[in-house]
Formats: C-alpha cells, structure tokens, sequence
C-alpha cells in the first residue's frame, strides 16, 4: 500500500524592512513600468542590520513548532544559496534557537534557487522509511546584488518552513519527478562574493530551457498531462519570470498561450513574491502560500511546481491538495508578515545594502533594528550571535505567524 506524504504544514517569515520599486526607479531614473509592468514587482523585503537567514527561518518555523510540537521530527534540512558559514550549518542555530531535542540530524543544503524542493524530496523519502517520522524542512535566503545593477530591482527576502509528514494535512506530494541538469553559468556567487553574479539574459534562457527539460522528463516518466493542473507554481526570480515561463510551455506542448489561459494557471502565485521580491529557493513556495491563501477550494485538485536553480538544476513535480487544507492556512499571519514591513527610503536601503562584518574577529555588535522574535546581536570572536527576544512566536497574531 502507498503511503501519502507530503507536506502539513507551511509557515513564512520575511524581513523587517521594504523598499518599494517607486524609491528605486526614482534613484535610477528607471520608467517604474520598466518594475512593475516589465519585471512585475512592486516591493523587495529588506532584512535589518540584525537579521540574517537564521533570524528568518527561525521565525517561519517558530509557528510550525508551536502548532505540532517537535516530538516527531528528527530531521532538519536548511536549505539556503545565501549560506553564512562554510562548514556549519545554518540548521544548527536555527535547532538551537527552537530549542530542538539534540537527537535530530539537522543539514544544509545547496544548489541555488533548487535546494528546497531537493530537501523536500529527501524529506519525502525519510518519511518513507519510517512514516513515524517528520522533517523540518526550511528554505532561507537574501537575495542580493550590486548596487546600480540591472540584477538591483529583482533583490528580496524570506523563509518558508515546511513540515514534511505521511498523511499530511495540506497536499500530497506525487511521483514522478521531471529532472533537469545543465552547466550553465547563468548566476553563481564565488565564496569570496556577498552579492551573486549573474547573465541576466542568459539566467532566462537557461530558466526556459530547463522548464523543457524537466517536462520533456516529467512526460517520459508518465506525469500528468498540463491540462490536469489547476495550478503551476513557478520559481519566481521576478513574477514577470512565471508569465515567460507558462507561456513557454503552453507553447512547447501546443497549447494555447492567451492571456487568459496563463493567467489562469499563475495569476494567484504571484501575490506574496510580487511584494518580497526574490527569495531564492524559497520563492516557490511563497508562491504555493499565495496560491493556497487565495484560491477558492481546491481539494482534491493537482497542483504543479516547476523548481529552478541557476546553474542550473531543475524539477517539475505535482502535489495533490488534501480536503481541510484551508483549515490548516496561516493566510493572516502571511498577510502579517508582509504587512508589518517598515518601509524604508532610498538611502536607508543604500545603508543597509553596503553593511557587512568587519572580518577582524574583533566584538561587534548589531544596532538594534528587527522587532522579530530573534535577532542577530553581533559577531564575536568570528562567531555569529543570537538572541531569541522571549516574544510569543507560537500564537498568532505574530509575524510569520
Ligand atoms: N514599461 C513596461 N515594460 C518595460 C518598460 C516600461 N517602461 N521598460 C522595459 N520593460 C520591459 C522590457 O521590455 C522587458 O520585458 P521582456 O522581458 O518581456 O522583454 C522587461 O521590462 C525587463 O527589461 P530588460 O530586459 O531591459 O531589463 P534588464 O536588462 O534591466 O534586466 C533582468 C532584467 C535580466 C531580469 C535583471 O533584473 C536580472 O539580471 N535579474 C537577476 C537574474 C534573474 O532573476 N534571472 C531570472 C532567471 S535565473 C533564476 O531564476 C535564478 C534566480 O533566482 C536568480
């Protein structure tokens, strides 16, 4: 008999400050249709001097930790491109900050925007080895680049926590997979980089080549045909990136590519990423939580993920929803999370965008700026510090849930 696993629960967390594209194209002298029209983004989150991808996901998974306890999970997966260690993994503060038990194996993992739904699919078949067990999986990142660079506008941030259990109470996760690897030097940042590189151009075309492959794939190991899915969640770089992409494969398969029908399948994916921006390997599913917050019931129908990561890997999966779902949905305390952003000027993002540690292994601490749960309080000795502020992260209202 197979077991149905999946994923229960799924929580985010973004950070304490906003740019709106409006200050951006004002400094640049950009048309804003160019943002929000050409590339579809209103907003990009900006994390305070004392946030990190550690503060986030230990907001988004305070909540998940709060509703189901943490009894069962025995393993962590971090996912994260915006990596700040290179031999620790980020999951370890993350498991100490949540004051998980010490008999879990906690992980991180990498391979660009990709890594959360590797870590999902290695949750899945953890679950399956013993359907007793439950896995954390958590996807963090900052998306940055230059200053002044065309990369600039398509910046953000966020976590998402997903709770990976058999019987889950959001959606199934089916087989197959499409699978898709290319080298391709598309976006990479080399160790000795904070902000990523990137071939703007060539990063869509290698995203577009890798929505064919992993369908082509997807299509040889039986999958669903397009027409089954009631929805197509896309890695969004930039919302404007799914547009370009469903229309590419409605395409590629001979379908259709009106408006109409493209919107159909992506228009409610976009609406947390349109506003946080890129947050790397969590952006898809941000785009399932807008998905899922929005769309009227959609139980028992499929949804398909289309998961790119520069470099590039790629997989098409589909995930069936579980009736309930909408009972389980942290719809408020996404709103929350987006909403409770300060909204920052030009100059106050310039500011945050050109701090990074000193590398002396000297004291230094963060200013205090994050009104989150946890917070980054400095660097000491070359070591990250932490502070969990003692606010209710269980119960809403609450950011990130
Ligand atoms: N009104 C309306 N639309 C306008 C406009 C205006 N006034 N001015 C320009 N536009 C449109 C352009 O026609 C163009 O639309 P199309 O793509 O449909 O032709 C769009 O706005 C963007 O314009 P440009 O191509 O001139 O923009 P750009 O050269 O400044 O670069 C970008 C855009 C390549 C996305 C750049 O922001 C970038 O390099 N971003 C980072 C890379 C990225 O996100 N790549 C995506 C795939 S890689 C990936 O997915 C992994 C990842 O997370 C990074």
């Amino acid at each position: 008999m197979s077991i149905s696993i999946g994923i229960h629960d799924l929580s985010f967390a973004t950070a304490e400050f906003v740019l709106p594209h409006t200050a951006l194209a004002a400094h640049n002298g950009t048309d804003i249709g160019k943002y929000h029209v050409g590339i579809g983004q209103e907003s990009m989150s900006v994390p305070a001097a004392d946030e990190d991808i550690v503060t986030m996901a230990a907001t988004a998974a305070a909540p998940v930790i709060a509703r189901h306890g943490a009894d069962r999970i025995r393993t962590v997966v971090f996912a994260t491109e915006s990596s700040i260690d290179q031999a620790k993994s980020a999951g370890v503060y993350v498991h100490s900050l949540l004051g998980l038990p010490s008999s879990t194996r906690v992980v991180e993992l990498k391979q660009a925007c990709y890594g959360a739904t590797a870590a999902l699919q290695f949750a899945i078949g953890l679950v399956h080895r013993d359907p007793a067990q439950q896995v954390l999986v958590i996807a963090s990142d900052v998306s940055k680049y230059d200053l002044d660079s065309p990369g600039e506008a398509t910046q953000g941030a966020a976590a998402v926590a997903i709770l990976v259990s058999a019987d889950p109470a959001l959606l199934r996760v089916e087989d197959p997979s499409g699978l898709f690897t290319a080298d391709v030097m598309d976006f990479w940042r080399p160790n000795y980089r904070d902000s990523a590189l990137v071939d703007g151009q060539e990063s869509i075309n290698a995203y577009l080549q890798a929505v064919e492959g992993t369908w082509k794939d997807y299509t040889e190991q039986d999958g669903r045909t397009l027409g089954e899915f009631a929805a197509i969640c896309y890695h969004q770089p930039f919302t404007k990136m799914a547009y370009k992409a469903h229309r590419h494969l409605l395409n590629h398969c001979g379908h259709d590519t009106g408006k109409e029908t493209v919107a159909e399948a992506i228009g409610l994916t976009t609406a947390y990423n349109s506003v946080v921006g890129n947050s790397y390997t969590a952006s898809v599913y941000l785009a399932l939580a807008a998905l899922l917050d929005q769309a009227e019931d959609l139980t028992g129908q499929s949804v398909g993920f289309l998961s790119y990561g520069s470099g590039s890997v790629a997989e098409f999966f589909s995930a069936s929803v579980v009736a309930d779902y909408r009972e389980h949905l942290r719809t408020k305390e996404n709103l929350q999370a987006i909403d409770r952003r300060e909204v920052l000027d030009y100059a106050g993002y310039r500011a945050l965008h050109e701090r990074s540690f000193p590398t002396d292994g000297g004291e230094h601490p963060t200013p205090a700026q994050t009104t989150g749960p946890f917070r980054l309080a400095g660097l000491s000795g070359h070591k990250r510090i932490y502070e969990d502020r003692g606010e209710p992260t269980g119960a809403p209202p609450g950011p990130g849930g």
